[in-house]
């Protein structure tokens, strides 16, 4: 019943995704870390690929086998990550599915000691580089870039001002709100958002929604070529 991606679709195509977590480290043995299991992303890297796609997906640390048919580029840090996006372009598409860190440390380059009697330290939050907005305003800028949106309260609301504060073409944006179980589960519920208006899907399997999104940016790509 779903939306089989046609093999060669996205042939000829060069599509990067970014997927996972990143890990910002605090020193060399401690670092700063969310709870993205990378499951959407690997999805849609696998797909693309079933679609005929040159793939270079970059990850950052997941518990995930390799997709099949993607080169993989495996990262740990939000600024790695913007180095090896970077790398990897010129691209036909770029998907931002990665939870990058909004903030690292200032690392230590030793071990933090707990000194006898001494405070607790307190670490202060440097902002990473936006990669998706990065990827977006680029000079080689991606014909297609794609973000998500992790969201606990207005999902749309909060989807539409970041599509027109990063100038990305679409975001695929999702509920991620306790008991949702989309953080770590396999299913998701997304809505995609773009300047023209809402597209809701029901609640799919990660594999099924990335099927279908492969689908509409091949359709979306021969729109804007036709
Ligand atoms: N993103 C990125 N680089 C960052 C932060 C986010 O590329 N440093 C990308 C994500 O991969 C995703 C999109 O931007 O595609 C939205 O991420 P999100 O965390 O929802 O947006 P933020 O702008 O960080 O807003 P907030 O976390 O405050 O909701
Ligand atoms: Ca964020």
């Amino acid at each position: 019943s779903l939306p089989a991606v046609e093999p060669g679709a996205l042939a000829g195509r060069h599509v990067v995704v970014t997927s996972g977590p990143t890990h910002e480290a605090i020193d060399p043995v401690r670092y700063i870390a969310n709870r993205s299991s990378g499951k959407q992303g690997h999805a849609i890297a696998a797909a693309a690929a079933i679609a005929g796609a040159r793939v270079t997906l970059i990850c950052g640390p997941v518990m995930l086998p390799d997709p099949p048919g993607c080169d993989v580029i495996h990262v740990e840090s939000a600024r790695d990550m913007l180095a090896a996006v970077e790398q990897a372009l010129p691209a036909d598409v770029f998907v931002g599915a990665a939870a990058v860190a909004d903030w690292r440390v200032e690392a230590a380059t030793q071990k933090i000691k707990k000194e006898q009697g001494a405070e607790a330290p307190s670490f202060a939050l440097v902002e990473n580089p936006d990669i998706l907005a990065s990827v977006a305003r680029a000079q080689n800028r991606p014909r297609l870039v794609v973000g998500f949106a992790a969201e606990t309260t207005n999902v749309i609301a909060h989807a539409r001002e970041k599509l027109a504060r990063k100038g990305c073409d679409l975001i695929v944006a999702n509920d991620v709100s306790e008991g949702s179980g989309v953080f770590g589960g396999d299913e998701n519920e997304a809505h995609l958002v773009s300047p023209i208006g809402v597209e809701s899907w029901p609640r799919l399997r990660k594999e099924a929604v990335a099927e279908r999104l492969v689908a509409r940016l091949a359709e979306i790509l021969n729109e804007k070529e036709a």
